[in-house]
C-alpha cells in the first residue's frame, strides 16, 4: 500500500471512459484538460493506459524520461507540465515492450502506484485517459481513488455505441455506482475545408446524441472529424492549442458543460469514495 495519497488535494477526478478503442478517448481527455486550464482552472491529466500511453506523444513528451522525488523505499512522481497542465503517464517511467509483459495484477499494482504516489499539488480537475473496455484496469481505477465522475466518448457508429452502451452499465453498477457525467460524441461528422458549410455524417448520424438521450445523460460534445486533429495528435500539439477558432470553442464549450454537470453532481450527491469491492468477485467483464 501507498504511504502518500496526493489525490486528497483533488476536487474532482474525471475518468475518460469508452466501450470501444480508437474512439478518441485520448483526443479528447487532451483537449478537455488543455480547455479546462485555459479557463484558469488547475488542471492534471493522467494517462491510465497501461499497456498503449499515447498522452505522452499527443503532448510532445515522447522523450520525456521519468521525473521521480523521494527516496528508494517512497517514490514520489513528478508530473511534467504543458499547456498549462500538470501530466503523468506510464511512458514516462517503462519502455512500451515493456508494459506489453505485464499481466493484469502487474499492471494494476502500477496503475496504483501511479495515481498514489504522483504530486499533483491542489487540482479542481484530474482528468483521467483511460484504456478501452470494461475490465480490470476501470475496477482498479475506481477502487484506487475517490472518482468524481465519468464521461464516456463514443462515434456514432453502432458497434461503438453498443460498447458505450457498456461502459454505461458498468460504471452504473450497484457495486460500482460511479456517476456518468455526459457523453462525448466524437467523429460525428466531416465538413472538407473547401465546403464548409457541408456536413458528411461518415460514421452515421448523432448515434452518441441518441445514446445519451436514452440513458438521460448529458452530451457534453458533438466533435466532428478535423484532420488537424489527427496531424496534431501525431505532432504534440493538441487542438485546443491551436488557433483555429471553430473547434476551439467546441472543446471550450465541451469544458463548460462538464463543468456545469460537476456543480450539478456535487451539489445533489456526497463525495464519491473509493469503491470497495469485494476481492473474490469477479471483475466487471467484457
Ligand atoms: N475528431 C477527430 N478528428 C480526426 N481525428 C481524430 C479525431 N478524434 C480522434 N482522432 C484520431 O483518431 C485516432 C484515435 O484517437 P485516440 O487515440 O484519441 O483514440 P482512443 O480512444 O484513445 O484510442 P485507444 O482505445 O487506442 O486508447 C488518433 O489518430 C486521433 O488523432
Ligand atoms: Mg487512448
Amino acid at each position: 500500500m501507498s504511504k502518500n495519497d496526493f489525490t486528497k488535494d483533488i476536487k474532482n477526478i474525471i475518468v475518460v471512459a469508452s466501450g470501444k478503442g480508437g474512439v478518441g478517448k485520448s483526443t479528447i481527455a487532451v483537449n478537455m484538460a488543455v480547455a479546462l486550464a485555459k479557463k484558469g482552472l488547475k488542471v492534471g491529466l493522467l494517462d491510465a493506459d497501461i499497456y498503449g500511453p499515447s498522452i505522452p506523444m499527443m503532448l510532445g513528451l515522447s522523450d520525456a524520461g521519468p521525473q521521480v522525488a523521494g527516496d528508494e523505499n517512497n517514490q514520489i512522481f513528478i508530473p511534467y507540465e504543458k499547456y498549462g497542465v500538470k501530466v503523468s503517464s506510464i511512458g514516462f517511467y517503462v519502455q512500451p515492450e515493456q508494459a506489453l509483459i505485464w499481466r493484469g495484477p502487474m499492471a494494476g499494482s502500477v496503475l496504483s502506484q501511479l495515481l498514489q504516489d504522483t504530486d499533483w499539488g491542489p487540482l479542481d480537475y484530474l482528468i483521467i485517459d483511460s484504456p478501452p473496455g470494461t475490465g480490470d484496469i476501470q475496477l482498479t481505477l475506481v477502487q484506487t481513488i475517490a472518482v468524481t465522475g465519468a464521461v464516456i466518448v463514443t462515434t456514432p457508429q453502432n458497434v461503438a455505441i453498443a460498447d458505450a452502451r457498456k461502459a454505461v452499465n458498468m460504471f452504473r453498477k450497484p457495486e460500482i455506482k460511479v456517476p456518468i457525467l455526459g457523453i462525448v460524441e466524437n467523429m460525428a461528422w466531416f465538413t472538407p475545408e473547401e465546403m464548409p458549410n457541408n456536413k458528411y455524417y461518415i460514421f452515421g448520424k448523432e448515434g452518441g446524441k441518441h445514446v445519451a438521450e436514452e440513458y438521460h445523460i448529458a452530451l457534453l460534445a458533438q466533435v466532428p472529424l478535423i484532420q488537424s486533429i489527427c496531424e496534431s495528435g501525431d505532432a504534440g500539439t493538441p487542438n485546443a492549442n491551436i488557433d483555429d477558432k471553430r473547434y476551439n470553442e467546441i472543446f471550450s464549450d465541451m469544458a463548460d458543460k462538464l463543468v456545469e454537470m460537476v456543480e450539478i453532481r456535487n451539489s445533489v450527491m456526497k463525495p464519491t469514495e473509493a469503491v470497495q469491492v469485494d476481492p473474490n468477485a469477479e471483475g466487471c467483464g467484457h
